[in-house]
């Protein structure tokens, strides 16, 4: 009799966990800007691990940059069928007409990474937005140089009681871009200190731009008058730290050392920072951002309600998803290795 009871029970549970993980069969087609991006090369992998688990069909293709590549992508999403979208567009400019296509097919379509405009956003009822707030990984990346010249007063070289700084900023139009460039500067004058910009140019998140860049600041300030090295992601952060490298600095020798953040926290960043190349960087959460970008279109592929409830994630006005950033030091950064 007890055994019975154990089984039924069991049985139970087998089929109450089956119902929780009802796989989709939903069709989910995803573009993503370029595949030649290291944090969206792991967005890419939270969303494919994601539909894994959801038992759908997940298809991503790389619109190689190209904005109007991308629009016949999603024309050929589509055609074929897909029953929702999952888009990171090239310009965050141009989702208007992709909305409207998504909206002719009462399609979902869910925006990646690059914020389409409040009146796009507001022009449909089955469009969300994930990403993470940029305001807030300037400020903590910010914030990160402000508590490194508190402890170490040397690091003002040339003792001005100032920061002389360079600055590494992402895409031009990127929204990170432009507001990490502006909080992570705001961070350090509310920190209390006075700065110095010594140069400031795109390298359009990428490193061997970034290293170019910085070669040239280099050259025309000379690397002794540099005190900091800001960049809106670590790609940028890492290149800035070649032509750092490649002039005796950053090597492990303090007395020839320059701060340098970025933003993401990718592997090849948290590697530098053990290496104590790199001060710091800010989490971006690639992970939850891809698991709540596919959990989402899920859901909506299906019918449901994109509620918190349903996708395990907060959401605002109804339609945009935030994924929170931490700052990313000395003292935590073992935590963010995989
Ligand atoms: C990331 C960058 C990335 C860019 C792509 C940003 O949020 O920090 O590393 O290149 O998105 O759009
Ligand atoms: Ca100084």
């Amino acid at each position: 009799m007890k055994k019975h009871v154990v089984i039924l029970a069991a049985a139970v549970l087998v089929v109450s966990i089956m119902a929780a993980y009802a796989a989709t069969d939903a069709l989910v087609g995803a573009c993503i800007y370029k595949f030649d991006d290291t944090f969206m090369t792991g967005v890419r992998n939270a969303m494919r691990a994601e539909m894994e688990r959801q038992g759908g069909e997940l298809e991503i293709v790389d619109s190689q940059n190209r904005q109007p590549m991308q629009n016949d992508q999603v024309d050929a999403y589509i055609s074929k069928g897909a029953n929702a979208l999952i888009v990171n567009p090239v310009d965050r400019t141009a989702a208007e007409p992709l909305m409207n296509k998504a909206k002719a097919d009462g399609l979902p379509i869910v925006f990646i990474n690059r914020e389409p405009y409040a009146e796009v956003m507001n022009a449909y009822d089955k469009i969300w937005y994930v990403g993470a707030k940029a305001e807030e990984s300037g400020t903590q990346s910010g914030q990160i140089i402000v508590d490194y010249f508190k402890a170490h007063p040397e690091a003002d070289r040339n003792k001005d009681g100032k920061i002389q700084y360079i600055m590494i900023r992402g895409e031009q139009g990127h929204q990170d871009a432009t507001l990490r460039t502006e909080y992570s500067t705001k961070a350090i004058k509310d920190g209390g200190f006075e700065i110095v910009e010594l140069g400031n140019d795109t390298a359009n998140w990428d490193k061997v731009q970034a290293t170019d860049k910085m070669k040239g600041f280099i050259s025309a300030v000379g690397v002794d008058a540099i005190e900091a090295v800001l960049a809106n992601n670590d790609d940028m952060a890492l290149g800035a730290i070649e032509a750092l490298k490649a002039e005796g600095y950053n090597l492990g020798d303090a007395s020839k050392y320059i701060p340098v953040v970025g933003v993401d926290a990718t592997a090849p960043a948290l590697e530098a920072m053990s290496k104590g190349e790199m001060l710091g960087t800010v989490l971006n959460d690639a992970d939850n951002q891809g698991i709540a970008a596919v959990k989402v279109a899920v859901v909506a592929a299906d019918g449901g309600e994109v509620t918190e409830q349903s996708i395990g994630y907060s959401i605002t006005d109804g339609k945009y998803i935030w994924i929170p950033y931490r700052p990313v030091t000395v003292e935590n950064y073992k935590e963010f290795m995989k």
